[in-house]
């Protein structure tokens, strides 16, 4: 029988992960660069298991960059193809409560992505077990950008609150834990205005390789800190 693991004292409410590395996953292994999205796929749904079990309520990722658009067409269509398939497929959030949200400017992913992903956000609008966000053709900028052009349409004023209740975000609280994988030590504009506070984690694992433990390790580094938020 399995020995459960002890929980972390401070169990992270909302973890965001920037999962990064697959392409040099799959070229180290000499293989096409979709086979390690699709390796990466499976890391995510590992991931998902292992957010349930711990109780955290929030797991934001980034999936798809505005700037990603920039790829070969070869393989921006790859990943749409595996994205497409990844909505169809996963059984997985009905059996696991998972609900399932989308940031972004999903119109840029096709008309059929975009209704595809409506269907996943209703189907599964009930559950409450984890609140899964995808970030797909997400720029943080352009967020902030949209928050402050329907502020300025509403002439309201601009205070944080205000902010924070017209971004794409405004559903979910503020990451308490930042993950990033690949040994990569930026942000390239992921959750700009979210991470204000947000304690982070940089491993030199690349994505498709992030496992339970490598997950259990970047949780227990998050109960070691101690946030002070400027007081
Ligand atoms: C992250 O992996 C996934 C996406 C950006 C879609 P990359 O594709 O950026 O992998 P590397 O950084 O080239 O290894
Ligand atoms: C950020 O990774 C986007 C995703 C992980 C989806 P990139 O690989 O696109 O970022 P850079 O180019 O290393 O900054
Ligand atoms: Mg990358």
């Amino acid at each position: 029988m399995a020995i459960p693991r002890p929980l972390p004292v401070a169990v992270p409410r909302h973890v965001a992960i920037i999962m990064d590395g697959n392409g040099r996953w799959a070229k180290a292994r000499g293989l096409p660069i979709i086979e390690g999205h699709k390796q990466g796929i499976t890391a995510l749904r590992r991931c998902i298991d292992v957010c349930c079990r711990y109780g955290i309520d929030y797991l934001t990722v980034f999936g798809f960059s505005d700037d990603n658009w920039r790829r070969q067409q070869k393989d921006v269509d790859n990943l749409m193809d595996l994205l497409r398939s990844y909505l169809i497929d996963d059984k997985d959030w009905k059996k696991e409560g998972v609900r399932l949200r989308v940031i972004g400017e999903r119109k840029r992913l096709g008309e059929d992505i975009a209704r595809l992903i409506g269907m996943k956000e209703q189907e599964t609008a009930e559950q409450t077990r984890l609140n899964l966000t995808i970030a797909l053709s997400y720029s943080g900028r352009k967020d902030i950008m949209q928050a402050m052009e329907h502020l300025i349409r509403q002439k309201k004023t601009i205070s944080e609150d205000n902010v924070r209740g017209v971004l794409w975000t405004s559903f979910m609280p503020d990451p308490d834990l930042l993950i990033r994988t690949s040994g990569e030590m930026r942000l390239s504009n992921f959750m700009l205005w979210q991470t204000a506070y947000s304690e982070f984690y940089f491993t030199d694992t690349l994505w498709p390789d992030f496992d339970e433990q490598a997950m259990e390790q970047a949780l227990s580094s998050y109960a070691a800190r101690h946030r002070r938020y400027g007081a």
